[in-house]
């Protein structure tokens, strides 16, 4: 696919469902007592693999236009499935899967794609172990991995990295356990799961860093709206803050404080985002507005690494057309994501002619010269790929996009999207 540096960019546009709650809302949906209708859903195809995986065990889901119908079966309701189970390129699907499978009373085995073949998975099997699962791994920490039914009981665990997906499967495990459940993390982490508990009638409990669960009789069915992924928008929200003269409005985003790293560091940035129509149900949602502004370059590291993990590519890309020095730090977690998110974006802001420099833990951005259009490589990583059409944009000359198709994973229409705002 080609790029061209383009117009400035105009008009208003909704992202698709936010990835993590869609998952949130099937798993849950499908553990509840009752009907659950989900508007808003992602139809990426990280979540259509988490739908699969629950259809495998027996949970009737209706996918149409309009929502997603999940027929839970109640918690103790899923059934032995026939075959594998396959989560794709699923980080969520697998981790979070991993937490509900240890509480079964059947034998199950999840595998995924050559990228979750190659993620750590120790991470789950560890404390689940402590909760009494038997799980087993390839090499004792990757994909597949087959859990047999086991017991389990409640525990304290200290996380050792701020990790939704670890939090979030103990805490699914833990609706299996004997006793009460604690997670206590290092920086908060997305907060979608606990919040989904509450919604649908589960006692758990925040308290700083400290969450816990009590295991519940059972999870009533309630209706979910999810909001438009901030993780999507924030290819706009660069987009718009880069190329000169543009304006644009992404409506309904969710701005769950856990997930609003990216506003904080793009407006330390320079940059103009104006929020409207606040509303707040289950989750906090408003329309962003983003002008095009000069940027400058910011320190990013600490807590508010897990508020803008999956955001970091596509602020390299902010950071290279900012004046100045950005330096990312304590984001190693980005070395275990679909792709090594530092080295693939080191390659290719340097194949733009970006003066950019891995570090251990993240990179050195030195900003301010325009990059040039380049032949890049998507590694097979929806967000490189976006984050890199982003910088197509508003480089100079053309750039090519090997495998665009990748996007599909969490925004399929994002190319078009693109083009109707000008791009
Ligand atoms: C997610 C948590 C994050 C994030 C991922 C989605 C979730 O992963 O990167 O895209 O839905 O819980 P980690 O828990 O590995 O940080």
């Amino acid at each position: 696919m080609q790029i061209n540096s383009c117009a400035p960019l105009r008009g208003e546009i909704t992202v698709p469902g936010d990835k993590s709650i869609s998952h949130r809302a099937v798993m849950l949906g499908a553990l509840a007592s009752g009907t659950t209708h989900i508007t808003g859903f992602l139809m990426g195809e990280d979540c259509l693999s988490t739908i699969d995986c629950f259809r495998k065990m027996g949970v009737s889901i209706d996918v149409s236009d309009k929502e997603v119908v999940v027929e839970g079966v109640g918690l103790h309701g899923l059934t032995a499935p026939k075959s594998e189970l396959y989560t794709g390129n699923s980080g969520t699907t697998t981790r979070l899967l991993s937490g509900i499978l240890a509480g079964q009373s059947f034998t199950s085995t999840m595998n995924g794609d050559a990228s979750i073949q190659k993620r750590p998975m120790g991470r789950v099997m560890k404390p689940l172990r402590e909760m009494g699962a038997s799980i087993e791994g390839r090499d004792d920490n990757f994909c597949p991995l087959t859990m047999h039914p086991s017991e389990l009981h409640g525990i304290e665990y200290r996380l050792p990295v701020a990790s939704a997906q670890l939090k979030s499967a103990i805490l699914l495990a833990g609706l299996y356990a004997e006793g009460q459940t604690t997670v206590i993390e290092p920086a908060p982490s997305r907060d979608h799961t606990e919040r989904m508990f509450r919604a649908l009638g589960v006692e758990i409990e925040t308290n700083g860093n400290v969450i816990t669960l009590e295991p519940p009789e059972d999870l009533h069915a309630v209706d979910i709206a999810v909001p438009a992924d901030i993780s999507s928008a924030a290819f706009f929200l660069v987009a718009g803050a880069i190329v000169p003269g543009s304006e644009l409005t992404i409506r309904n985003v969710g701005v769950n404080p856990t997930r609003t790293g990216i506003l904080d560091v793009l407006r330390s940035m320079g940059a103009d985002i104006t929020e409207s129509n606040f509303r707040d149900d289950a989750e906090p949602v408003c329309d962003l507005t983003v002008r095009y502004s000069r940027l400058h370059g910011t320190e990013i590291g600490g807590a508010i690494i897990p508020r803008l993990i999956d955001e970091l590519p596509v602020i390299a890309v902010a950071a290279a057309f900012a004046e100045g020095e950005t330096v990312i730090r304590d984001a190693q977690e980005l070395k275990v994501k679909e792709s090594n998110r530092i080295a693939s974006m080191v390659a290719e802001l340097t194949k733009a002619g970006v003066d950019v420099e891995e570090t251990d833990d993240g990179m050195i951005v030195r900003g301010g010269a325009k990059p040039h259009g380049a032949a890049f490589e998507t590694y097979k990583d929806h967000r490189i790929a976006m984050s890199l059409a982003v910088l197509g944009l508003a480089a100079e000359g053309a750039s090519r996009i090997d495998e665009p198709e990748v996007v599909a994973i969490s925004y399929p229409d994002f190319f078009t999207t693109l083009e109707k705002l000008g791009g």
